[in-house]
Formats: structure tokens, sequence, C-alpha cells
């Protein structure tokens, strides 16, 4: 019989599923410390969690029969899916049975704060009756920014159309004209901080998205604006929000997420000025039945062999197909997801060329869903094979792909063009034989560089001294360079220098290089280290 933890509260309803099956013995252990989790782990088949069970490399490891681990929610921050993805274990959520909660209590989050229901309800409990200190503010034709317009951005952008406010949006993966569909006018990341009287955070945790609201975007804040995160902790750096509340910066915020929950111990509670709610926007009966019902079948299907609803980490195309475009699939997914990271402004095409002979004898279609899948897979959760061309289509990005048989410099080649309203951005590879993937050029500028672990890419002025510069940097602070190639149109000009190292480069130390004069830009790219 196949044995299932539970390590999160989860509805009964969902368990009953495991349990009236008859199939599987399920275990309801909650509250297990990252100690218990790593000595018992070992005897299940499946582990179902929500979001306080931390599933880290190491829990994998200790799991030697385990199959699945099933997510009764969206957010898969709390497990390493790359290290389940290398053991074979199947990572499943359920990234819609909670939308509408989330949607709810975040407009819940927005009225309360607008309205100070929390500390007048608490006044009058304590039998004061205070009607002049409560004294709130209207939506009524006020402006509402999101910044994320995915599955909850959008219901909250249509409860906020519904109180008569203006919405604006803030996603670079989302075309305008998908946006203006659904009467929301994109604007760019400092316009929404500018303009919006009340801004709701709703994208994933990432390292794009990790602190990315501190204290350069409170400046840009009105001081009557009202800020919502029911999206994760670690999006707002909080120590900046602690200040720019206390200074007046803003006028309020409602935080139902925290870098580190449960979050007793932040000095943000002792701010009048502070909304804060335990985590609690899928906590509701509906959703929490909802995401246990879902998530039991889909571990119950993948305990059966049988497929599932929502994989996180979907294997790949046929075995066939995978020895012949093997290389080219990796590269499409890698140079993709190398795109997400660095390009700016509003997306609204790819152009995927291929060149070389291998490209007119084989289908290239898994190579372009392959590039699209890369693509998207920074910025959303359950991006699969499957989904990835009706995610792209769904946000109005359009996709084209020309062929030419020449072989300018390689055998055979692929070079994607990004366009968005910042302009276009050409990132070309090419594979030598079956494992040695490459990037070989970056708009103009041609290179030779692992596309692998954590990079740096740099543009810098082509210079004497510049590797040097960059090297003593990181080497002061202790990162080891494992690779380096330098690209440049013509000497003295521009360069691009792609650095590959050994661990991730802190902010601070990116912010080091970036203050050098003889550097323009500098930013740091994560790719998966295995195909
Ligand atoms: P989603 O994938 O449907 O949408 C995320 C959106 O963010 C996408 O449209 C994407 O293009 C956009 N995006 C990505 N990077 C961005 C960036 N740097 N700037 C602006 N936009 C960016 O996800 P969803 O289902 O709407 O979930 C949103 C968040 O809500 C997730 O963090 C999820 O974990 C969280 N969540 C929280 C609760 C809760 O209990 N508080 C409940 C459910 C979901
Ligand atoms: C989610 O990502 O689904 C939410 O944060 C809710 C939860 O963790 O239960």
């Amino acid at each position: 019989m196949n044995k299932v933890l539970v390590s999160d509260l989860l509805s009964q309803r969902g368990l009953d599923v495991l349990i009236e099956s008859g199939d599987f013995e399920v275990d309801v252990i909650l509250n297990l410390t990252d100690k218990e989790l790593l000595s018992r782990i070992g005897d299940y088949n499946a582990l179902l969690i929500r979001s306080a069970t931390r599933v880290t490399a190491e829990v994998i490891n200790a799991a030697k029969q385990l199959k699945v681990i099933g997510r009764a929610g969206v957010g898969v921050d709390n497990i390493d899916v790359q290290a389940a993805t290398r053991k074979g274990i199947l990572v499943v959520n359920t990234p819609t049975g909670n939308t509408i909660a989330a949607a709810e209590h975040t407009f819940a989050m927005l009225l309360a704060l607008a309205r100070n229901i929390v500390p007048a309800g608490i006044s009058l409990k304590n039998r004061a009756w205070k009607r002049n200190e409560f004294i709130g503010v209207e939506l009524y034709g006020k402006v509402f920014g999101t910044v994320g317009l995915g599955r909850i951005g959008q219901e909250v952008a249509r409860r906020a159309q519904a109180f008569k406010m203006q919405v604006i949006a803030y996603d670079p993966y989302i075309s305008s004209s998908a946006a203006e569909e659904i009467g929301i006018r994109l604007v760019a990341r400092e316009t929404l901080f500018q303009e919006s009287d009340y801004i709701s955070v709703h994208t994933h945790l990432n390292a794009e998205t990790y602190h990315s609201i501190g204290e350069a975007e409170f400046t840009l804040m009105k001081p009557t604006c009202r800020l919502i995160n029911c999206a994760r902790g670690g999006i707002i750096d909080e120590n900046a929000l602690y200040y720019a509340l206390k200074k007046g910066q803003l006028a309020g915020a409602a935080l139902d997420v925290f870098e580190n929950e449960p979050a007793i111990g932040t000095p943000l509670l002792g701010l009048d000025n502070l909304l804060a709610i335990p985590h609690l926007g899928a906590s509701t009966t509906e959703a929490q039945e909802h995401v246990a019902v879902e998530v039991a079948q889909q571990v119950m299907n993948a305990l059966r062999g049988k497929p599932v609803a929502n994989a996180v980490n979907q294997p790949k195309i046929d075995s066939r197909m995978l020895d012949i475009l093997g290389p080219y699939l990796e590269l499409a997914e890698k140079i993709g997801s190398f795109h997400a990271q660095i390009v700016e402004g509003q997306f609204s095409a790819i152009k995927i060329h291929y060149s070389g002979t291998l490209f007119q004898k084989e289908d290239i279609t898994p190579i372009t869903v392959a590039l699209q899948k890369g693509l998207l897979t920074p910025v959303l959760t359950n991006v699969n094979y499957v989904n990835a061309p009706f995610l792209i289509k769904r946000r109005g990005i359009l996709v084209t792909e020309t062929k030419s048989d020449s072989e300018a410099n390689f055998a055979n080649s692929i070079a994607i063009t990004v366009t968005t309203d910042k302009g276009n951005t050409v990132i070309e590879g090419t594979a030598f034989g079956r494992k040695d993937i490459r990037i070989v050029r970056i708009n103009q500028h041609h290179m030779n560089a692992k596309p692998t672990g954590s990079i740096l890419l740099i543009y810098n002025r082509d210079q004497p001294g510049m590797i040097g510069l960059i090297g003593t940097i990181l080497g002061d602070r202790g990162i080891n360079i494992a690779d380096m190639t330098v690209g440049r149109s013509r000497i003295g000009e521009l360069a691009v220098t792609l650095i590959n190292v050994d661990s991730p480069v802190p902010r601070g130390v990116l912010q080091a290089i970036a203050a050098e004069k003889k550097i323009d830009f500098v930013k740091q790219v994560f790719l998966s280290e295995h195909g």
C-alpha cells in the first residue's frame, strides 16, 4: 500500500479522497521540524503540503521512495523543484483552486485599509467611541495599480473596476492588446508606483521579484498611496517598508504574507499604519476544499501512473525526438529563460530563426515550444510543454518561425529575437555534438558561452583592465569565476561580457560592479545546470 504523509493542515474532504479509495495509508503529522521531516520522509511515497513545510534538496535526497509532492495551493517556492526533477519526483499543485479566495481577500484588505476597519473595530471593543479618529478614504475614481496581471491580478482588477476605479498594471509578460481587452492599461513600472492610489502585488517570488519593492519604489509613491501584498513575502523589502511607513512616504500598507513566517517578531507589527494578517489569502472553506480535493486526486493519479492535471515539472517529449533534437530543446529553453531575465519593456513578439540542414529535415515545433516554456518559466508557475504555447498566445505575444539552410558560422544554430516596446534583443546559440550547447551571439556581439548556472551579463567599455577589474571585485568577495567570454563588435566600443560563477552573486556585489564608471549594465541570470 502506498504511504502518504500530510505535513500541513489540509481539508478533510481531500484526505477522504485518498482514504476512501482504500489504496493509500495516510498519515497526518503536523508541525514537523526540518529534522523530523528528514528522518521520516524515507518511509513515504507521497508528500502533501501547503506553504509551511519546507521541502529542501536535503529532504528530497532523504526521500528514498518518494514519487510525488502535492502542493495544495499555488506557490511552490517552499519546494526545491529542480532537486525534485533531478530525482524524477513529480511536483503537482492546484494553481486555480484558491484564485477567487485570494482575490476576495486582497479586496477585503484594500477596503479594510481604506476605511481603518481593524483599528476602529479594536477601539470599539475596548469600549471607546472615536468617530473622528478613523476617517477613511474612498476607492471611487482612484487609480488602482496591480503589479502582475495573472490569475489573481486579473480577478482583483475586475473587482476594482466594479468599484469604478481606474485600473493600471505592470506586467512585462503580457501584451498591451491582451490587457486592453479586459479594460486595463499597461504602464511602465515607475508610472505604476508614481500614479497609483492603491498598489497591489500579484507576482511570484523569484530572483527577479525578491525585494523588488523597496526604498527606490517607496520614493516614487504618493504619500497617500496604500500598498497591499497578498502574494508572497520577500517581494517587498520589509525593512525599507518599515521606514517608509514611519516617514509617511506612503499612507499605509496591508500585508498577508511575510518574508519569514510566522511573522510574529517583525517590527512592522508595531506600526499603526500597517494592517497585518497571518497569511489567510487562501483560507476559505471553499478554497481549502478545492485545493485539498484537487491535490489529493492528482497525487492518487500520480501514484497509480495516470496523467495529472497540474504538473509543475512535467517530463519532456518522446525519446526519438529527444535523441535527435535534445541539445536544441535544451538550448531553446535556456535562451528563452535568458531572454525573460534580461529583456526590458513590454513583450510583444518572439521570432525564432532556424539555420542549418538539421532543421530542414526535422519537425522544429518541439524546439519552438521549448523556447516558449523557457521564456515563461521564470515568471509563472505550472508552465509545461503542453500549455506554454497556449499561455503565450493568451498573453497576446506573437510567435513566428523562419528557416534557412545556410550554414553561416555553425552547422546548425537558432537565433531568438524578443521584441518589446524598448526594441529587439537577439540571442543565438548552437550545439557542438550531443551535449555541448553554447550561446554564440547576443545582438551584434559574438561570443562562446556556456548557458548554465549563475551567469553575469555585463555591458562594459572595451578597454584594457576591464576583465581584471571585474575579476578583482568578484575575487575580493570570494566568488569564483568558472568561465568568461567577451563579445565585441569593434575595438574600444561597447563589449558584452558573460561570466559563469560558481555561486550566486549577492545584490551588493552586483551593485559594486554596476557602480564602476566603465560598466553600463550588469544583470545576473540563473539557468538550470541540467537539461
Ligand atoms: P500567475 O502565475 O497567474 O500570475 C503571476 C503574474 O505575474 C503573471 O502574469 C506574470 O506575467 C507576472 N509577472 C512575473 N514577473 C513579474 C514582474 N517582475 N513584474 C510584474 N509582473 C510579473 O499567479 P497567480 O495565481 O495570480 O498568483 C500570484 C501570487 O499570489 C503568487 O505569488 C502566489 O503564490 C500568491 N498566492 C497567495 C495566496 C495567499 O494565501 N496569500 C493565495 C494564492 C496565491
Ligand atoms: C498559495 O500559494 O496557494 C497560498 O499562499 C496559500 C497557501 O499556502 O495555502
